[in-house]
């Protein structure tokens, strides 16, 4: 029942501000475009405009969705929108699970369905628009902005080619993955998603296209590298770093038996090492056993061996059975096993979509041999039950190297070495983790939509969620895109699907 509170408050607040305006017009209200002003966008934008209840507009609650192929339509539609104070929401592909907070939903909305624009490029040299002469190229793959990971890794593989990826195929790759940081199976060795951003084209709720990297519309490219998706405009087209495809040989890790929590206390323990040496995945840890396939791009098997025996040697110590196994790759693994490899947690998850999912950073400073003892006692109060833990170590090395590029990623991932998920009832994960955590961070794409203090778990709070905020409202001042949490999210107050001014 407690739970129940916050929401509770939330609610009040809310119809305490009944007096304040409509945000936005709706359907049946005086501003709202007519038909004939509708029927006029649809044209424009090559009959791609439809009334909902249409496929696209699927379990959103859009007026019309606009399923959108090139930038120019995104162009129209975030202009009509602009121009008759309509809701703009936008739908990739892939899942969010912050969906119960309508972050792609949006009620009386214009839909802008970006899962049409379609395609891929390697572009082996590459130069920024507008850098100056002389910059040196680089590899990379300009993705359009609805296209999944499982579309373009085939093509990019064939070119013995790696992009850093996020850990579900289905996942749109210029979307809300990369735009809200983007962790993946090789984000510790080669940055997040959005460290690897080099261009976003975009369109912003004037209906402007415009280009933002390091030469141009820094701002909005700072904002966008983390700062979250449907918030600064859409997404059309990504260029994205390329690199050399990896080897990428791993190990297969379980553990269970008598001794379990202190053995897992000492393996959350070894994470700045595990990250330091370049191994990630995706592990579970359910009732009590621990399972994971984790991957170090560019090891031998026998280097990764050589790195974990010792470490398996003292959870054995500690009362556990440790199996392990070498994984090969023969020169043959390709991006859909480590799709495959990440599927068991992305059932999980998937479970809990919308639902009960609680995550925090947790910093290298927390997690080292000192302090096991505040390592336990949080597992303890986490696992067991019918709770699962997601612990990924996939921050720390190159995430950490990259502090000092300007992107608007949460700070907090910068001095974290793990990303841990905990989904389930009962407990206060939340307390447990807090200690071990970097700053109460949280990765945005994978968190529990109820957070206090969203500004700082989310966004690192202060002057970095200002200098979001600031982006935020000079390419949206009215807010056509509006989502929570998000930046800008306490703008507007949403109360029974409408948009108020707050
Ligand atoms: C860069 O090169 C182009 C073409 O050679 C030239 O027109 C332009 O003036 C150069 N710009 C600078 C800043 O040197
Ligand atoms: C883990 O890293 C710490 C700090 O660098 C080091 O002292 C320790 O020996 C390492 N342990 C293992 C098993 O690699």
């Amino acid at each position: 029942m407690i739970s129940l509170f916050p929401l509770f408050l939330i609610s009040l607040s809310a119809w305490g501000s009944s007096v304040n305006a409509q945000a936005k017009n709706y359907p049946g209200a005086a501003g709202w475009p007519t038909s004939a002003a509708w029927q006029e966008l649809g044209q424009a934008t090559g009959g791609r405009l439809s009334k909902c209840p249409a496929t696209e507009c699927t379990s959103s609650q859009g007026a019309y969705v606009l399923a959108a192929k090139t930038a120019q339509d995104v162009s129209a539609g975030m202009k009509f929108a602009t121009a008759n104070k309509v809701r703009v929401s936008v739908k990739g592909t892939g899942h969010d699970f912050m969906s119960s907070q309508n972050r792609n939903g949006g009620s009386g909305s214009l839909l802008i369905y970006t899962r049409t624009m379609k395609g891929y490029q390697i572009v082996p040299e590459w130069v920024a628009t507008g850098a100056p002469n002389g910059t040196a190229p680089q590899a990379a793959v300009g993705i359009a902005g609805g296209t999944a990971f499982e579309e373009v890794y085939p093509f990019v593989e064939r070119e013995r080619l790696m992009i850093v990826h996020g850990a579900t195929a289905s996942v749109g790759a210029a979307g809300g993955w990369i735009q809200g940081g983007g962790h993946g199976p090789l984000s510790n060795q080669y940055g997040m998603g959005c460290d690897n951003a080099l261009e976003f084209e975009i369109v912003v709720p004037s209906g402007a296209i415009l280009i933002a990297n390091d030469y141009q519309n820094q701002d909005l490219f700072f904002a966008l590298r983390g700062g979250g998706g449907g918030t600064f405009g859409i997404v059309t087209r990504l260029i994205t770093r390329a690199y050399p495809l990896p080897t990428m040989n791993g190990i297969q890790i379980s553990v269970r038996g008598r001794g379990y929590l202190d053995a897992m206390a000492y393996l959350f323990a070894m994470t700045p090492n595990m990250t330091d040496f370049g191994l990630s995945g995706y592990p579970t840890m359910s009732g009590s056993s621990y399972s994971s396939r984790l991957r170090a791009p560019g090891k031998t098997a026998q280097e990764i061996s050589e790195f974990f025996n010792p470490i398996a040697e003292r959870m054995r110590q500690l009362g556990v059975t440790v199996s392990l196994d070498q994984v090969v790759d023969r020169g043959t693994t390709s991006k859909r096993e480590l799709f495959k490899e990440a599927a068991e947690s992305e059932k999980l998850k998937a479970r809990q979509l919308g639902g009960l999912m609680t995550s925090r950073l947790l910093a290298r400073d927390a997690l080292n041999e000192g302090n096991i003892p505040a390592i336990r006692k949080m597992l303890s109060s986490v696992t067991g039950g019918l709770s699962s833990v997601l612990p990924y170590p996939n921050a720390g090395g190159r995430v950490a190297q990259n502090r000092d590029l300007d992107t608007g990623l949460n700070p907090a991932w910068r001095d974290a070495v793990m990303h841990m998920i905990v989904m389930g009832i009962g407990g206060s994960p939340v307390s447990a983790m807090d200690p071990l955590s970097a700053n109460h961070g949280a990765y945005l794409n994978e968190a529990s939509p109820s957070e206090r203090d969203w500004k700082t778990t989310f966004f690192g709070g202060g002057e970095h969620y200002a200098r979001l905020l600031e982006v935020k409202k000079k390419y949206d001042p009215t807010n056509t895109l509006w989502c929570t949490p998000c930046v800008g999210g306490d703008l507007l107050v949403e109360r029974s699907g409408r948009l108020y001014d707050a």
